[in-house]
């Protein structure tokens, strides 16, 4: 038994000899004074040896527990020190170039779609115009009665409309997702008095198959200016200034007669065409004008039904698409580009 403690004694002190970290100390520790250790199962075997023997090992063994416990803490120091030591050397040695470029964060940028929006609202705002939100979901009231399009009215079938499946208790159907911007024209007159002079940026919902110029959900900005005053020349000027700003100081621009029912007169406003100058081409489909928007004089009826007198207030309003915009300006082929999610497309904006 005395030869086997001595045989314990030299492998766990050649193998201490070539320790290199704590890590391999700390399994140093299990495999000699762990409860599996060799030297654990001689000293719970000693209850079963005859007295004299039990003392004599007993002795030995309990000295060579003490002496590894020794031997643990002494080169656990040492290595702590032989790794400070490494460290203290390693940042010694290191040199740090301030002058260095740093490295790139990837940075987020917003959607072209907000850029737009931004970047027209801007331009309003500097002609004296305040940006307004209103809802999504909105009120068949808003969205068509108020402006002069009541149930059963022909002009519906110009907004195929998304209704939300809620039914009053007579069996009506009075909520939708609003198939444009138009209906804040009611929402804001009936909160405020003349003048006003607002553009309302926001989501649209419109039930349509998409293809390359036609997305079921796209934003529009609405222009509503009530005043004293106000004509058609006014309509005109506002909107003439506000395509030069976006497409360039040389537009020229284009009215003509177009319906909507709450407007009269209404218009449709283009703008010659920036490709190819007027002469026609795959952009204009070979007009030279590309329509742009869509506008009028506030229609009588709908000033009355906010109790602005007609007789002492006019206005003028208006509803642009913001991707179409976008198409435009960039040479965008597919609407469809823009909530495709595609990074490459994004990316470029
Ligand atoms: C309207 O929505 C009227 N509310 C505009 C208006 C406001 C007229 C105030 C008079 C006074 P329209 O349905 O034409 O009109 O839509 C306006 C613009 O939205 C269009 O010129 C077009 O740029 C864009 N647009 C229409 N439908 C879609 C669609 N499915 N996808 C993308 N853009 C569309």
């Amino acid at each position: 038994m005395l030869g086997k403690l001595g045989q314990i004694k030299s492998d766990a002190i050649d193998e201490l000899n070539s320790l290199g970290s704590l890590k391999e100390l700390e399994h140093w520790r299990v495999r000699h004074l762990g409860k599996r250790s060799a030297l654990t199962q001689v000293l719970r075997g000693l209850a079963s040896l005859p007295l004299e023997e039990r003392k004599a090992i007993g002795a030995s063994a309990n000295e060579l527990k003490t002496f590894f416990e020794h031997s643990y803490r002494e080169n656990k120091k040492s290595l702590k020190e032989r790794t400070y030591q490494k460290m203290e050397a390693a940042v010694k040695g290191e040199k740090i170039d301030v002058t260095l470029p740093g490295r790139p964060i990837p940075l987020c940028r917003l959607h072209p779609t907000t850029q737009m929006l931004r970047e027209i609202c801007d331009i309003f705002i500097a002609l004296g115009f305040q940006v307004v939100e209103g809802p999504e979901v909105e009120w068949d009231y808003y969205n068509f009665e108020a402006l002069n399009i009541p149930p059963h009215h022909p002009a519906r079938d110009m907004w195929a409309t998304l209704w939300i499946d809620y039914h009053t208790a007579s069996g009506e159907r009075p909520m939708l997702l609003r198939t444009h911007t138009s209906p804040m024209q009611i929402r804001v007159m009936e909160r405020t008095r003349p003048p006003v002079r607002v553009v309302v940026p926001g989501k649209v919902y419109r039930y349509e198959a998409t293809d390359a110029t036609h997305e079921s959900m796209f934003y529009q900005i609405e222009g509503l200016a009530v005043d004293e005053n106000i004509t058609l020349a006014d309509l005109k000027g506002t909107l003439y200034e506000f395509a030069r700003r976006l497409f360039g100081q040389e537009r020229r621009v284009r009215f003509r007669c177009d319906y909507f029912p709450f407007v009269e007169p209404g218009v449709e406003m283009a703008i010659d065409c920036f490709v190819c100058g007027g002469s026609g081409c795959h952009l204009c489909g070979d007009s030279g004008w590309i329509e742009i928007l869509g506008a009028g004089m506030v229609h009588p009826d709908v000033l009355r039904r906010v109790d602005y007198d007609p007789e002492v207030y006019t206005g003028f309003a208006f509803g642009l698409g913001v991707e179409r915009m976008s198409m435009l300006r960039y040479g965008i082929e597919d609407i469809r580009l823009f909530y495709g999610n595609d990074l490459r497309f994004l990316r470029q904006f």
